[in-house]
Parts: C-alpha cells; sequence; structure tokens
C-alpha cells in the first residue's frame, strides 16, 4: 500500500498548483503528479475536448477516478484539478491529508487567467464567472485544507518555501 502523497495542493485554475508542486517535488526530492495531466495522457485528449465533446459531468467522473487512483498510488507532490473538490467523496478521501490550498482573490485570478480562453469555465465573462466560481468552492478549499497560502503578492519560490513552512 502506498504511504500517500506528501503533500497534495488545491486550488483554482492558475493558482500555479503545478509550477509550485513542480518546486516543491524538487525541493523535496520526490516525484510530482498531476491530475489534468494524468487525464489528458489516459484520454489522448485535451480537458477542453472532453468538456465540449461529453460536457462537465462527464468530465467530473473522469477526474473522480483520477483523483481517487493517484491519491491511492502516487507518494510525492499532487496537484488536483480546480473542481476536484466538488466530488463529495473525494472531500472525504482527503481528510488527513496533507492538503494545502493556494488561494488568491478575484482581482488576481482574472489578470492571470482572464485572456485564456482554453479553459472551458472561463469562457464568456471571465471576471463574473471567476466570482461565481470561487463563492461556490472557497470553502470547500478550506473544508479539505490544512494550511492555506495565499498566493497574490507571490513568486512561485516563495508561495514554494510558504507551503514548505505550512506543513
Ligand atoms: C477546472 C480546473 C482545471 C481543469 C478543468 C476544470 C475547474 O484544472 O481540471 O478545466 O473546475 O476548476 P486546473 O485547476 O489544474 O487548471
Amino acid at each position: 500500500m502506498s504511504a500517500g502523497p506528501v503533500v497534495v495542493l488545491v486550488g483554482p485554475m492558475g493558482v500555479g498548483k503545478s509550477t509550485v508542486g513542480a518546486l516543491l517535488a524538487e525541493r523535496l526530492g520526490v516525484g510530482h503528479r498531476d491530475t489534468d495531466e494524468d487525464i489528458v495522457a489516459a484520454e489522448g485528449r485535451t480537458i477542453a475536448d472532453i468538456f465540449v465533446e461529453e460536457g462537465e459531468p462527464a468530465f467530473r467522473a473522469i477526474e473522480k477516478r483520477a483523483v481517487h487512483q493517484a491519491l491511492a498510488e502516487h507518494e510525492g507532490v499532487l496537484a488536483l484539478g480546480g473542481g476536484a473538490i466538488l466530488d463529495a467523496d473525494t472531500r472525504e478521501l482527503l481528510d488527513g491529508l496533507p492538503v494545502v490550498y493556494l488561494s488568491m482573490d478575484v482581482e488576481e485570478a482574472v489578470k492571470r487567467t482572464g485572456l485564456n480562453t482554453a479553459r472551458p469555465l472561463l469562457a464568456v465573462n471571465p471576471r463574473r464567472q471567476w466570482r461565481e466560481l470561487m463563492e461556490a468552492r472557497r470553502h470547500l478549499y478550506t473544508e479539505v485544507a490544512r494550511a492555506v497560502v495565499a498566493t497574490d503578492d507571490r513568486t512561485p519560490e516563495e508561495v514554494a518555501q510558504a507551503v514548505l513552512d505550512a506543513l
């Protein structure tokens, strides 16, 4: 049986989970895994394509399987897709694990991802969609997390250090 991930990063799209995850893995001398990448590799298509071809509920089912598999197998740093915590079974699985919520405020989110239409959830009105996403999810990120690290005015290196300090 796997000892489980040394750290699980949760938080919204574009907050830097993949970048910070890679830095943390390097610092800790462990592997880095990202559930979005697992899904793209397993499905052989982009996440945007899965949303367009099958819709969000089908994507969430695929994501749930990928997240549960990664949690069972991976012993390094694990970054979860921004919506993974919408699933109650997943939140339950995260209970007791070293989960860190990387947070940012709405204006920072708009700044970072505003023009990125490859993200299917932000295609129409990014500022309004960001506000709604944050309102719907903030409490879920907080619920699963052992620590919260605000990323707004920090470089990825500073965020990685803050995560290490928080663990
Ligand atoms: C999503 C976040 C994305 C990806 C998909 C849906 C979300 O992952 O899984 O576009 O619902 O917040 P990242 O957080 O890695 O960008």
